[in-house]
């Protein structure tokens, strides 16, 4: 990854150096949501991420169209002739709903409409009628996509990019600007349209609030007007999730891209967001990050009070490759073992130290999840972090089995048995009972 594409998801990353960790753009209080409405995101922690579309066809990753220095009418005649799936638009995303439950997540976030243009949907507002109705399928995904949701239990979310690489405005707003108002008019036709057209939606996910790609969605809010856009949005979606790139400061922070997750608790709402494999968008030889790698991850995200967005992009005829799917699963099994310990929970009480451990906490107990049982040996937690009026009583691990605690000064230490230690979990986790 390089250039403009390179520089679009370090725009999406977290600083956390930083008081407001990055948090930019315009803010307004009457657009924020409360810690109860934000509940349900909290309590999720895991998401799917779909990119799919054109590019899927092209198979060089969801900015094809620029990188590769396609003409609209090149990419038309993509849409027109070769995106054209075989099984119908409830198998494709009957398929990937399956997999986000069989994985253990609880949402799903589709691109609904990328850089490129092309919308997903029957959308009237689209430039150009660039719609998976009217191009190649004649068919509407994002309808498919949030009635499996809706069916199946998932939180909906929709992925929109209101920046189009069609318009010449977009790359030059000031002396292009009849062509930047369609890409402005348009962006504000389909945000609408994906609010009303599809039942309940929980997350916007906004996506490419920049301007002629230089420097931040924050940057272009002059011409985006986000509070505009987004109180429209939320006369429709009242408690509807946004990401902070649409210039608006948003309801969560995102932290884009595969590094670790390292450092203290976060102490604001943020999702990371990766891909299983080396991408976004579909790619045919790709390398995919293994399973111990994607549940540290998780691990380490959740003790930093994050949720984990992991991204898949099917192929052309909307597969997820197999290795990704065969990965999922595995995690969506040690969810099924494990979950307590994940969701509903909240970062804390004890500050993660990076490899070693971290913990996260419910009204009735800390879960601590050791990633080094070795280096575990010598830690003293302590009791003062343990919620005011409980206290501390028993150390089990999930089966049930009791721990033994020595305490020191107000301080405690967990052993874990060896022959627990020398299985060699990827997480070994201590349910430290409170009452
Ligand atoms: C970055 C990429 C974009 C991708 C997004 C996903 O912004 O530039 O293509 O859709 O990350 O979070």
């Amino acid at each position: 990854m390089e250039g403009a594409e390179l520089a679009s998801q370090l725009k999406g990353q977290l600083n956390s150096n930083k008081e407001s960790y990055g948090m930019i753009g315009e803010d307004a209080p009457d657009l924020h949501l409360s810690e109860d409405e934000i509940k349900w995101w909290r309590n999720a922690k895991f998401g799917l991420f779909i990119h799919w579309g054109i590019y899927s066809v092209i198979g060089k990753g969801e900015w094809a169209y620029f990188n590769e220095k396609m003409t609209e009418e090149e990419y038309r005649r993509i849409a027109e002739q070769d995106f054209c799936p075989k099984r119908s638009a409830e198998e494709i995303v009957g398929e990937w709903t399956d997999t986000a439950l069989d994985a253990g997540m609880k949402y799903a976030v589709m691109v609904t409409r990328h850089h490129d243009g092309f919308a997903m949907w029957n959308s009237a507002g689209s430039w150009k009628d660039f719609t998976s109705m009217k191009c190649g399928p004649k068919t509407d995904y994002v309808r498919a996509f949030s009635d499996a949701c809706h069916v199946k239990g998932l939180y909906t979310g929709l992925y929109y990019s209101p920046m189009d690489w069609r318009f010449p405005g977009y790359f030059d707003p000031i002396g292009k600007p009849e062509s930047a108002a369609r890409m402005k008019k348009q962006c504000y036709d389909q945000v609408k349209e994906l609010c009303t057209g599809f039942g309940k939606v929980d997350i916007l996910w906004y996506d490419g609030g920049w301007l002629a790609h230089q420097g931040t969605d924050a940057d272009a809010a002059w011409f985006w007007e986000p509070l505009k856009l987004n109180r429209m949005v939320r006369s429709y979606q009242p408690g509807i999730m946004l990401t902070p790139r649409s210039g608006y400061i948003g309801d969560f922070k995102c932290d884009e891209g595969p590094h670790e997750v390292t450092g203290k608790i976060i102490p604001i709402p943020w999702e990371k967001e990766m891909s299983i494999s080396s991408v976004w968008g579909y790619q045919p030889i790709d390398r995919f990050w293994d399973f111990s790698y994607l549940l540290r991850m998780l691990i380490n995200v959740v003790c930093r009070d994050g949720n984990l967005l992991l991204n898949v992009g099917p192929d052309a005829e909307g597969y997820i490759p197999e290795t990704a799917r065969n990965i999922l699963r595995q995690i969506g099994e040690w969810l099924s073992e494990n979950g307590e310990s994940i969701y509903g929970t909240r970062g804390g009480c004890w500050q993660p130290v990076d490899n070693v451990y971290g913990s996260v906490q419910t009204e009735h107990a800390v879960y601590l999840h050791i990633l080094d049982c070795g280096r575990f040996r010598e830690v003293w937690l302590a009791e003062g972090e343990i919620p005011e009026g409980k206290k501390i009583e028993s150390a089990t691990l999930l089966d049930g089995k009791v721990l033994s605690i020595q305490r020191n000064h107000e301080m405690i230490k967990v052993t874990i048995p060896k022959e627990i230690e020398a299985e060699n979990r990827i997480d070994t986790i201590v349910k430290v009972s409170l009452r």
